[in-house]
């Protein structure tokens, strides 16, 4: 069985409640007839209940940027997972690194949200990656099993569409210096065995580890070509029509 490519947009802290509207319609339109693909956005928030109506009835996922594991309760600043499937969300960014470099997160944090979507039916994108000290200092490897054995700590995956990996290298998001296809496949493959010995191996071969970092529409078709690599985190390219467009028409 084969994995089904998933291109996924996070706007991070972008987009007033207007361009939301037009942005999440322009990617409904470019999704028409699309089949062997998923797409889904992560609006900001407060845009996650302008961008539900317009994606109702498509094709087109929704996702939080972030998520908490508690049902309620008293947590200032942060939203519950059924608050999201509220909304229409059926997926959550969780992880990324600006989580953890400018807030703090770590690993034990995020994998309490990882198992919080999970409880209430919501797939995670667990992110992970290395910096550019680290990957300099020979520890690209090392840092990558320590986030995704800590984030993924205690979880059983059961249906491997629930689980979405996704291999962020903290040097090239936002910077436009893309990993090459070479770089990021050694990472996807390293990923994908250690999911081997962590999961069932008929799950692990079907769990889907996406590339994130300065992806854009002249280099996501050779990234996608990459046999461990099985979709695409877009972040500043997304907030563009015409290029996330490009971008979910890629060609393998
Ligand atoms: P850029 O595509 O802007 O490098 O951002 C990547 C990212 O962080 C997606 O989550």
């Amino acid at each position: 069985m084969q994995r089904i490519p998933l291109i996924a947009g996070n706007w991070k802290m972008y987009t007033s409640l207007a361009e939301a509207r037009a942005l999440a319609g322009a990617v409904v339109s470019a999704c028409k007839g699309l089949s062997d693909r998923e797409v889904m956005i992560a609006p900001p928030f407060t845009a996650l209940a302008t961008v539900a109506e317009v994606v109702k009835g498509s094709q087109v996922r929704l996702a939080a940027q972030n998520v908490c594991w508690e049902e309620q309760g008293a947590f200032t600043g942060e939203i519950a997972p059924g608050m999201l499937r509220e909304l229409g969300c059926s997926m959550a960014i969780v992880g990324h690194s600006e989580r953890r470099q400018i807030f703090g997160e770590n690993d034990a944090l995020i994998n309490q949200r990882v198992a919080g979507a999970l409880r209430f039916g919501i797939t995670p994108i667990l992110c992970f990656g290395e910096t550019l000290a680290e990957r300099e200092g020979g520890q690209t490897m090392a840092v990558l099993e320590r986030q995704v054995r800590a984030g993924l700590a205690g979880i059983s995956v059961g249906e491997p569409a629930s689980m979405v990996l996704a291999y962020e290298p903290v040097w090239a998001i936002g910077t436009g210096k893309t990993a090459t296809e070479e770089q990021a496949q050694e990472a996807h493959e390293f990923v994908r065995n250690l999911l081997l010995s962590m999961y069932e191996k008929s799950i692990a071969r079907q769990m889907r580890i996406l590339y994130g970092g300065s992806v854009n529409s002249g280099n996501v078709d050779a990234l996608l070509r990459q046999p461990d690599i099985d979709g695409a985190l877009v972040g500043g390219a997304s907030l563009k029509a015409d290029s996330f467009e490009r971008i979910i028409h890629f060609r393998q």
